[in-house]
C-alpha cells in the first residue's frame, strides 16, 4: 500500500441477516449483522458472529440486537455502532492515519427517501467521506455477471432475510421493482411458530433457523434430494421439561408454504407488470435467484413448475450483492446507476 495512499475504498452489501464487506478486491469481513451493547456504558460489547452468539442469550447489562430489520434500518444508533465495528475489521495496513472512506452500500430498490438518508448518514458517521449508494438488484445483477447496460431484460429475484427484491433490468436502469417484506426472517419465524404449536417444543430464532437449513423445503417432495430428518432439542412449551423431537422435510415444507406463495405470488406479479419485449427477454434468458433464501430446497424447481420460465440460482447467492457493489466500486466514474 503506497504512503499517499489515503483513502480506504470499501463496498458493502449491509443486509438484515448478514454484512459483507469488499476491500481490495477481496470479500474481508462476512458477518451476521449484529451488535451488543452494553446498556451501562451504550458502548460496543461485541459485533458479528460474536454478538449473534449473544443474541437471545443477554442480561440486564447487555443487548444484543439486529440493527435492521424488514430490509430497511430500524435501530439507528445500533446500526451505526455495527457498521463502524464491522469496518474496523478491515486490515488496511494504516496505523498512523485514519484514512479517508470512500463505500459503496447496496440498498434496496423499495427504499423510501428516509431509508436512504437513513443508509446514507450511518455511513457517514461511521466515517465514510464519499459514499455512493446502488439499488440492491442491480447490484446483484452486476454480480451475477449479468451485461446490465445491454438492451436485454434481466428479472432478478433476491431473497434476503428482511426482503424479497424482484426487479426487471434494462439499459443500465431499473424498469421495475417489487418488494415485499416477506423473505427468510419469516420462514425462520413460521418455523418457530409450528414448532411451538405442533410439537409444544420452544426454539429460538437461532434455532429455527438450523432446522430451516437442515431440513428446509419449498416442495414436500424433494425425491433424491431429500435431506435427513432433524432432531430438535428445547424445553416443553409447558412443561419446560427438555424434548426431542425428529422434524421432517415435508412437516417444514407444509409450515413455510403460505410464506413461500406471497414470495411466488410477488414474482408473478411482477412479471404481469413487465412490457412484453422485456417480457420476451425473460423467457428466453430465465430469472436469476439470488440471496440466502435461493438455497431453499426445491425453490428453483417450485418456481419454475409454477411460472413456466427457467430458474437459475446464482453461483453463490449470499455474495452476488457485494460483488456487484465491489464491481462499481471500481467503475465509479462510469456506472450511472450509482447515487451519489
Ligand atoms: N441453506 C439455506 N436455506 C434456506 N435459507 C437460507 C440458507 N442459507 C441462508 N438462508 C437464509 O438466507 C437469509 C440471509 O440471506 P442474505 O444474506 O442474502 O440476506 P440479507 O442480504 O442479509 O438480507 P436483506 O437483503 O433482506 O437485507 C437468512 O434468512 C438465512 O436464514
Ligand atoms: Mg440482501
Amino acid at each position: 500500500m503506497g504512503f499517499f495512499n489515503l483513502t480506504k475504498e470499501i463496498a458493502m452489501d449491509l443486509g438484515t441477516a448478514n454484512t459483507v464487506i469488499i476491500y481490495d478486491d477481496k470479500i474481508v469481513v462476512d458477518q451476521p449483522s449484529y451488535v451488543a451493547i452494553n446498556r451501562d456504558t451504550n458502548q460496543m460489547e461485541a459485533v458479528g458472529e460474536k454478538a449473534k452468539e449473544m443474541y437471545e442469550k443477554t442480561n440486564e447489562r447487555i443487548k444484543s440486537v439486529r440493527p435492521l430489520r424488514d430490509g430497511v434500518i430500524a435501530d439507528f444508533s445500533a446500526c451505526e455502532m455495527m457498521m463502524r465495528g464491522l469496518i474496523k475489521m478491515v486490515q488496511t495496513g494504516h496505523h498512523l492515519f485514519s484514512p479517508s472512506l470512500r463505500m459503496v452500500i447496496g440498498v434496496p430498490s423499495g427504499s423510501t427517501e428516509v431509508e436512504l438518508r437513513a443508509v446514507r448518514d450511518s455511513a457517514e458517521h461511521a466515517d465514510g467521506r464519499d459514499v455512493y449508494l446502488i439499488f440492491e438488484p442491480m447490484a446483484a445483477a452486476v454480480g451475477i455477471g449479468i451485461d446490465v447496460e445491454a438492451a436485454q431484460g434481466n428479472m432478478i429475484v433476491d431473497i434476503g432475510g428482511g426482503s424479497t427484491e424482484i426487479a426487471v433490468i434494462s439499459l443500465g436502469g431499473i424498469v421495475s421493482n417489487n418488494s415485499i417484506r416477506v423473505a427468510g426472517d419469516e420462514i425462520t419465524a413460521d418455523i418457530q411458530n409450528y414448532m411451538s404449536q405442533q410439537h409444544n417444543v420452544k426454539v429460538s430464532e437461532r434455532m429455527a433457523e438450523r432446522i430451516k437449513k437442515n431440513v428446509g423445503s419449498a416442495l414436500t417432495d424433494l425425491s433424491d434430494e431429500a435431506p435427513e430428518d432433524y432432531i430438535v432439542c428445547g424445553p416443553n412449551r409447558v412443561s419446560a421439561l427438555p424434548m426431542r423431537v425428529p422434524v421432517c422435510y415435508q412437516e417444514i415444507a407444509k409450515c413455510i408454504d403460505g410464506t413461500i406463495r406471497k414470495i411466488e405470488d410477488a414474482v408473478l406479479s411482477a412479471l404481469e407488470n413487465t412490457p412484453p419485449e422485456l417480457y420476451a427477454d425473460i423467457v428466453e434468458n430465465g430469472i436469476y435467484l439470488t440471496g440466502g433464501g435461493a438455497l431453499l430446497r426445491g425453490l428453483d424447481k417450485r418456481l419454475q413448475t409454477k411460472i413456466g420460465i427457467p430458474i437459475h440460482i446464482a453461483d453463490d447467492p449470499l455474495h452476488s450483492v457485494v460483488k456487484g457493489t465491489g464491481i462499481a466500486l471500481k467503475n465509479i466514474g462510469r456506472f450511472s446507476f450509482l447515487m451519489r
